[in-house]
């Protein structure tokens, strides 16, 4: 079965996409990438995104989730084009959409209880209309729904591509957040650890950002923050975010670690008289330092680190990572056989498989949830269906 898979994460940079053919041996999902790409946002409209969780009223979220479901719905047919098929020949989208808002600490609404909220845009029932394929989507919610986080959801994926007997695996991933998935050798789904460790690209991309007064959006393959030096005091005040010493499980975002988050470590920089070389270089030592820590809440040892992500292309950050887990090998997706910056995608797509065939693809251990679940909202694809009651 050919699944096409969805993701945009928190750089807001663009849809990844990817196309997986997927059959089943043994009740085990077997996985092989066939395409992938990237497309990315029209500039006008990942302003507008940025901007919507803090500034965004409701006419605008209203207007930005059909927008996006167009981007969602024209990227889908783009990569079904590119591999030489048609849209008959895919049998599922799953789409994670754009999040806007990830609330997973609860919020008492009185008389109604304790709320834990997420929203992700990008109206499945657009891509489902455009492609004619049957869409799943809103995967977070269900989870949430039981008490769990709502992330993070690769942990799934990741087991199921990159567990090894006997061989102890952490699974980072470098995108707008940064978040890690132990898999110990002798474990199984069960035993899984996996959250977010704290800001990552996001941090990296805001400061080059407001560094280079706007002109870069990211600083391309690490160069600056290569040729910069890390300047410990500074180090030392980026350490002092409170998520960083929190427990799993935990997710974060933008909501915790965006413009405001960013306009404040910028100000720190200037007052210390930090060369954005050198902000960056700090920057990058703060993200592997911060991942390298969280292995403090693993229960065993970890054997080799396997990386994907955006930030996997910024040497800086990879060079930094290597330096903080030696001796331990750290080695990217690609040079495990896994295109790095597919994979979230190809989660999706793996997650979708399984929904529809009643399969939960949350995992209670990480996410916290009361129990494991079949996650999503599935929108037919057919123009007509029939309900047999
Ligand atoms: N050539 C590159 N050099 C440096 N950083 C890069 C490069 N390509 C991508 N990135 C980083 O990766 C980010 C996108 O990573 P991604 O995995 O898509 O994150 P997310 O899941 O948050 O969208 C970009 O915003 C940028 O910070
Ligand atoms: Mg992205």
């Amino acid at each position: 079965m050919k699944c096409l898979g969805l993701m945009s994460g928190t750089s807001v940079d663009g849809v990844d996409c990817a196309i997986v053919d997927i059959t089943r041996t043994q009740s085990r999902p077997n996985i092989t990438l066939l395409t992938s790409h990237t497309i990315a946002y029209p500039p006008g409209l990942r302003a507008r995104l940025l901007l919507a969780p803090t500034q965004g009223t409701v006419a605008e979220l209203c207007h930005l989730n059909a927008a996006v479901g167009e981007v969602f719905a024209n990227a889908a047919l783009k990569t079904i084009k590119r591999a030489g098929l048609k849209p008959e020949n895919v049998r599922l989208v799953g789409s994670h959409g754009q999040t806007v808002y990830h609330q997973p600490t609860p919020i008492r609404e009185p008389q109604v209880g304790l709320i834990r909220s997420t929203l992700q845009i990008g109206d499945p029932t657009i891509i489902a209309e455009r492609t004619g394929i049957t869409t799943v989507a809103d995967f977070r919610t269900r989870d949430m729904a039981l008490g769990g986080e709502g992330a993070p959801l690769a942990p799934y994926a990741h087991h199921l591509v990159f567990h090894m007997k006997r061989r102890s695996r952490l699974v980072v991933n470098l995108g707008g957040i940064g978040n890690v998935t132990y898999l110990p050798g002798e474990g199984g789904l069960e035993d899984i650890q996996a959250f977010d460790t704290g800001p990552c690209n996001m941090l990296l991309d805001g400061l080059m950002l407001k560094g280079s007064a706007g002109k870069h959006r990211m600083d391309r393959n690490g160069r600056l923050g290569r040729s910069g030096r890390s300047h410990a005091a500074m180090l030392k005040s980026l350490w002092s975010h409170s998520y960083l010493a929190k427990h799993p499980p935990k997710s974060t975002g933008r909501e915790e670690f965006g413009e405001a988050y960013i306009a404040n470590v910028f100000r720190q920089a200037r007052a210390k008289r930090l060369s954005l070389n050198d902000v960056l270089a700090t920057s990058c030592e703060f993200v592997a330092s911060t991942i390298v820590d969280s292995c403090r809440w693993l229960k065993g040892g970890v054997d080799e680190v396997i990386v994907g992500g955006g930030g996997v292309k910024n040497l800086a950050l990879m060079d930094a990572l290597s330096q903080a887990f030696a001796p331990r090998p750290v080695r990217t997706m690609d040079q495990v056989g896994v295109d790095s910056n597919a994979f979230e995608a190809l989660a999706f797509a793996v997650m979708a498989y399984q929904t529809i065939h009643g399969v939960p693809t949350n995992v209670p251990s990480v996410t916290g949830a009361r129990h494991a679940v079949v996650l999503g909202t599935i929108v037919p694809g057919e123009k007509k269906i029939s309900i047999r009651l």
